[in-house]
Parts: structure tokens; C-alpha cells; sequence
């Protein structure tokens, strides 16, 4: 982390890159970062706390092995994006933003992966899956679990 830092402290608003970047390497940015990251960059930790938690894209936790991500912007929408959002609910008993407790998928929702023509757009792990049904879904989630 204080690599990560080192890397960022000149920047203009520093902030920003160093939670990307602790994304990229980490896959998280842990809370016990927080007063590091405030004391690091001079800011107070409320600060920081805020930029932590007002972007969702920083998860606070480790992501499980693999994550899906599936599409809820509006071209998916419309063709069933959120029905694929609730049936990965139930077939894999977590919500949005959260981990199966073996660890082996994160669910997370995301607002368009440049895929629209093909939707429902559904990621996982790097892979972009377009017109997924809920067999695919099934599928794709089975061979994440
Ligand atoms: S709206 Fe889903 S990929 Fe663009």
C-alpha cells in the first residue's frame, strides 16, 4: 500500500488513483487503509472514509474468485438484465455486492459494458458474454461456482 502511495503522492489529487490502484493490485481497498491513506496524503480520515464509500467500485472486502457482473443499464434492461439479476440472486442464495460463502463467486451489477446490441451483457472473471439467457446464466454460473 505504501508502495502504492509512493507511486501517487506528487499527483493532484491523489486520492483517486491510489484507491484505483489498490483495487488493481489488492482486488479491494481494506478499511485498515484508511487512516494510512489519510495520514499518507494529509487528508482526514472522514475524508477519505467518504471518497471510499460514496464510489461503489470500491469494494471494502476481498472479491471472491470469480465475479459476475451483469448488466443493468438500459438497452439490457429491456431485454431481461434485471430478471438475469434476480435469478443469479436466487440460484446463488447472495445479493448484489456480496460473495458466496465458499468464496467462490461475487455478484455485482454494472451500467453498460459497451456490449448493448447483444444484451443481455453479463462478465465473468474478463470474459463478456452477450444475449444471455437464463440457461447461459445457469451455466455460466455454474462453472464459476
Ligand atoms: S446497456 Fe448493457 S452493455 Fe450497454
Amino acid at each position: 500500500m505504501r508502495a502504492v502511495v509512493a507511486r501517487h503522492r506528487d499527483d493532484r489529487g491523489a486520492l483517486l488513483p491510489i484507491l484505483h490502484s489498490l483495487m488493481e493490485e489488492l482486488g479491494h481497498v481494506d478499511p485498515a487503509a484508511i487512516p494510512i491513506l489519510a495520514d499518507e496524503l494529509n487528508l482526514s480520515r472522514a475524508d477519505v472514509h467518504g471518497v471510499v464509500t460514496f464510489y461503489h467500485d470500491f469494494r471494502q472486502t476481498p472479491p471472491g474468485r470469480t465475479t459476475v457482473r451483469i448488466c443493468r443499464a438500459e438497452a439490457c434492461q429491456a431485454v431481461g438484465g434485471n430478471e438475469l439479476v434476480d435469478r443469479a440472486r436466487s440460484r446463488i442464495g447472495v445479493g448484489l455486492g456480496e460473495t458466496t460463502p465458499d468464496g467462490a463467486i461475487t455478484l455485482e451489477q454494472v451500467f453498460c459494458l459497451g456490449n448493448c446490441a447483444l444484451g443481455p451483457s453479463v462478465q465473468v472473471g474478463d470474459r463478456l458474454y452477450g444475449r444471455v439467457g437464463a440457461q447461459e446464466l445457469d451455466r455460466l454460473l455454474g462453472e464459476a461456482a
